[in-house]
């Protein structure tokens, strides 16, 4: 099959690795980041396979190509980009999900049966989400925990620069204010409960400041990077209640960073990591 890959992300590279290996062909990325359209997305074939690069471009030039399918290959956004494709006329028949919608069936099933035991367990505590972007995942945690208070955390302006300095060259070159297309008011307006959610916008861990006496349950790290995925895990691990969990995105992903951060915070408090089975994320509980 020809296809087109939407998202020139570090996951979409996970994506791509999987279509090339069923044989099909990939024509070119397309995103919606200015930033990266026109340039090339490189991918590494292990085993001697050396590197392929495929163009990005912006989203229009979807119409004026002969494909198959448009692949939805970003984990973030993904409702939106289908949407957009709809809107651009791409029949449903011709957008595949299946790739994004099979890790965040699993992640959804995963927060529910956590949420179902808590309410059984009655865990007292609150939630909060680290790296929140335009709130995909957080507007679940809200809906899954209507009592609870929801921690809202994330720069609104994307990546750091000071963060980026422990990254690899790989995710350095993704650049500051990667995923700066987000705000407050998006985010909250996606929200079922609003009324439970605390905004802490700017720089994590100076904006989990005056929150030294709160006590979490559930907890999400999704800040791709090394620096704030182990400040996530030092300020927010020690204040689980007894059977609350923290989970970690990208453990099991390009953004090498997370897997150092967690194994490096895991070997010094002895702390066992469990694979949640979407493929991708590590929780530790309390
Ligand atoms: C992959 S996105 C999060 C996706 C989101 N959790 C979702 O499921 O849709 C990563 C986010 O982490 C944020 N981030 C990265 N480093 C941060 C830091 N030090 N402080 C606050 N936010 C940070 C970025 O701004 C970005 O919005």
């Amino acid at each position: 099959m020809n296809l087109i890959l939407f998202g020139a992300a570090m996951s979409s590279r996970r994506f791509a690795y999987d279509c090339l290996q069923k044989g099909d062909t990939i024509l070119f990325f397309a995103d919606n980041d200015p930033n990266k359209q026109n340039t090339t997305l490189t991918l590494e074939c292990g085993g001697g396979g050396g590197r392929l690069g495929f163009d990005v471009l912006p989203p229009s030039a979807i119409l004026e190509h002969n494909f198959d399918k448009v692949v939805i290959a970003t984990l973030a956004g993904a409702s939106e980009i289908r949407a957009q494709l709809t809107e651009m006329g791409i029949a449903p028949h011709r957008i595949d999900d299946s790739y994004v919608a099979t890790y965040l069936a699993s992640l959804q099933n995963f927060l529910q049966n956590f949420a179902m035991l808590a309410k059984e367990r009655a865990l007292s505590g609150d939630c909060a989400e680290v790296g929140v972007y335009r709130g995909d995942f957080a507007r679940h945690i809200n809906a899954h925990f209507p009592t609870k208070k929801l921690y809202l955390f994330d720069t609104f302006e994307g990546f750091a620069a000071a963060d980026l300095r422990a990254e690899s060259a790989l995710v350095q070159g993704m650049g500051a204010g990667h995923f700066a297309n987000t705000s407050v008011e998006l985010v909250l307006s996606k929200m079922p409960h609003k009324e439970q959610c605390v905004v802490r916008k700017g720089w994590f861990p100076d904006t989990a400041r005056g929150l030294e006496d709160s006590r979490f349950c559930f907890v999400r790290l999704d800040t791709d990077l090394y620096d704030p995925i182990l400040a996530g895990l030092a300020f927010f691990y020690p204040r689980l209640v007894p059977g609350g969990i923290l989970i970690v995105d990208d453990y099991f992903s390009t953004y090498d960073g997370v897997k150092k951060a967690v194994d490096a915070f895991a070997a010094k408090s002895q702390i066992p990591i469990v694979p949640i089975g979407d493929g991708i994320s590590v929780a530790l509980a309390k």
